[in-house]
């Protein structure tokens, strides 16, 4: 695991930005594992930049998001197909049949999750798989649990996710209680992984990632294990590591 220390919000974005764009550079039809939340916008926003630019071409590329909220489709604000549309999509070049997101509407969530298993199947591998880090420890929605989850499988949000999601719905409420994600297994497979966080609200999850014992009670420090992991991280999410 390599871990790539940033000043600040702005610095991390475009460092993940640059990794991000220099991937689609060396192989313009490679498979992308995208993420959503706060963490990754100003990355998007970046490749955006350089998109419109002309320094960086997507019309080849194929996207698979880590996760959906069960109950949620595309035209519902809060879902993560609108957020990856609205965010990035929209303002650049890709072919958005190329774009996957567990369908969040199937409420069947056995087909649901199979399907998604398939369409992530049929593609390969990922070449490159984003990831935020949720402050409990969480990769995509897998949260902490008593063992590491392989294929797409539907989850019950935990309270403190539902908390930390909440700023974004009118109320805790409005959350929903579970979504569909991508395994563990599945998320390990990737060729290279990039993992961005910031702020000190992160700072525990990212010592545990890093320095903690592999342990699906932080499912994130599974990634210890994967040969090409890359965490990108601010001073104030790496203030408990002890070798910073
Ligand atoms: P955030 O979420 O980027 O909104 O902090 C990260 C995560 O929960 O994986």
């Amino acid at each position: 695991m390599k871990v790539i220390k940033v000043h600040d919000y702005q610095d991390m974005s475009r460092k993940v930005a640059n990794i991000i764009s220099a991937q689609v550079i060396l192989k313009p039809n490679c498979n992308l594992g995208l993420a959503t939340g706060t963490t990754p916008i100003g990355a998007y926003e970046q490749l955006i930049k350089w998109y419109e630019k002309g320094d960086v071409d997507f019309a080849e590329i194929s996207t698979f998001n880590l996760d959906e909220y069960r109950g949620l489709g595309k035209d519902d604000t809060q879902s993560y197909r609108y957020f990856m549309n609205h965010t990035f999509f929209d303002h650049i070049n890709i072919d958005k049949k190329r774009t996957h997101v567990p369908d969040g509407l199937n409420e069947d969530s056995e087909a649901a999750c199979k399907e998604y298993d398939k369409i992530v199947a049929e593609a390969g591998h990922i070449d490159l798989q984003l990831l935020g880090i949720g402050r409990n420890g969480h990769i995509g929605f897998n949260e902490p649990a008593e063992a590491f989850s392989k294929g797409t499988h539907c989850v019950d949000l935990t309270p403190s996710t539902i908390e930390a999601n909440a700023r974004l719905f009118n109320s805790a409420d409005e959350v929903p209680r579970q979504a569909y994600t991508m395994g563990v297994q599945m998320i390990m497979h990737a060729r290279m992984i990039l993992v961005a966080a910031t702020g000190k609200d992160k700072a525990e999850a990212v010592r545990n990632m890093v320095e903690g014992p592999v342990t699906p009670e932080c499912p994130a420090s599974i990634l210890q294990l994967h040969n090409d992991c890359v965490v990108v991280a601010d001073e104030e999410a790496l203030t408990l590591l002890e070798g910073k």
